[in-house]
Order: C-alpha cells, then sequence, then structure tokens
C-alpha cells in the first residue's frame, strides 16, 4: 500500500515537472516556494514514518534506508529552494522564509550542511535501531536550530 503512494507521488512530481518545463526553463519564484514548502512536508511525512518505524518491534532496514535517503537528497538540495526574492519581505503572506536566511547566508548554509550531514549518517544506521533512534533525535535538532532563527513568527 505504502508503495503504491510512493509510486504515484513520483509519478504525479514527474508529470508537474514535464509541465512545468514546458513553459519556462526555471521556476518561478511562487513555483519555488510552493516546491520548497512541498518537500518541507513531505520530509515531515518521511520523519514520522521512520519515527513510527522505528519504534515498531521489528523495524524493516530497507523500509527506514528509503526514508533515510530521501531525506537525504532533500537536505542536500535544501539551499539550492532559497533563491534571492523569496523572503516573507519579497513575498508577504505566501512563505516563512525570513529575510535573515539572506543576510547571514553562510550560517544558513551551515545549518543546511549540518542537517544534510546528519541524515547522511541516519541512512547509515539503519540496521541497528537503537543508534537509529538517537540520531533521529541529532536530526530533529537540527530542523530546530534552522527554524529558530530562519522562520519568521506570523503565518505559520
Ligand atoms: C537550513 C534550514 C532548515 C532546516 C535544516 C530545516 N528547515 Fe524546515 N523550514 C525552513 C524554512 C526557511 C522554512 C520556511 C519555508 C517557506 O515558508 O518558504 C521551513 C518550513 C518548514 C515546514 C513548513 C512548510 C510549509 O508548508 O509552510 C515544515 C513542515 C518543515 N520546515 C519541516 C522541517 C523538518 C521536519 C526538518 C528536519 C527534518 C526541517 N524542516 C529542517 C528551514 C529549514
Amino acid at each position: 500500500m505504502r508503495r503504491i503512494i510512493v509510486t504515484s507521488l513520483i509519478a504525479l512530481l514527474c508529470a508537474a515537472g514535464a509541465a512545468g518545463a514546458q513553459t519556462s526553463a526555471s521556476p518561478s519564484a511562487a513555483e519555488t516556494v510552493a516546491a520548497r514548502k512541498a518537500a518541507f512536508n513531505l520530509s515531515a511525512v518521511a520523519f514520522s514514518t521512520m519515527n513510527a518505524a522505528a519504534a515498531s518491534p521489528t523495524p524493516e532496514p530497507r523500509q527506514l534506508s528509503f526514508s533515510a535517503q530521501a531525506l537525504a537528497r532533500w537536505a542536500h538540495a535544501l539551499p539550492g529552494l532559497f533563491p534571492a526574492g523569496t523572503s516573507a519581505t519579497d513575498m508577504p503572506g505566501e512563505t516563512t522564509a525570513s529575510p535573515a536566511i539572506w543576510a547571514n547566508r553562510a550560517d544558513f548554509e551551515a545549518k543546511a550542511a549540518a542537517y544534510a550531514a546528519a541524515a547522511d549518517k541516519l541512512g547509515e544506521l539503519t540496521e541497528d535501531t537503537e543508534a537509529f533512534k538517537a540520531q533521529l533525535a541529532v536530526v530533529s535538532d537540527t530542523c530546530k536550530s534552522c527554524h529558530q532563527p530562519y522562520r519568521v513568527r506570523s503565518g505559520h
């Protein structure tokens, strides 16, 4: 069942990508914001899926591995979805991305890199449930350490 949902989702994203590619070479600011919000939501889904799977009496390493890899790929791609002109000041009501991201770009990218490194390590621990659970907490801390300075309070 989960496999069917994932497959349909991939098909849908491919169709959306193909449709976008016909209209222009690069996504608009609104399309970029929509894509990153969708990716953040999907990363939260992957995170809770792993939490639930790791808590089950017989965690399935291959299932953990698929979600961990998805999270790691997104973590590496994250900075690219924050081009100039897509802050909450530029697009009020559409995004909670603080202008502080662009004022402190190197620090924002360092926080994204810490997230990516934590997610990469998670993918290496799928055979050891206790270590995997501990690393999930490390990953979760990297989410919070970026949200705190780089998301504006209003809106969400
Ligand atoms: C390097 C910074 C950074 C890291 C790390 C990060 N986030 Fe975020 N997150 C953001 C920013 C910035 C936004 C606001 C995006 C927007 O509104 O355009 C956001 C928004 C979100 C949203 C709301 C999306 C929406 O629908 O508006 C969710 C959910 C989310 N993040 C989950 C996570 C989870 C879960 C993790 C860790 C597994 C994580 N984030 C790690 C920066 C980060």
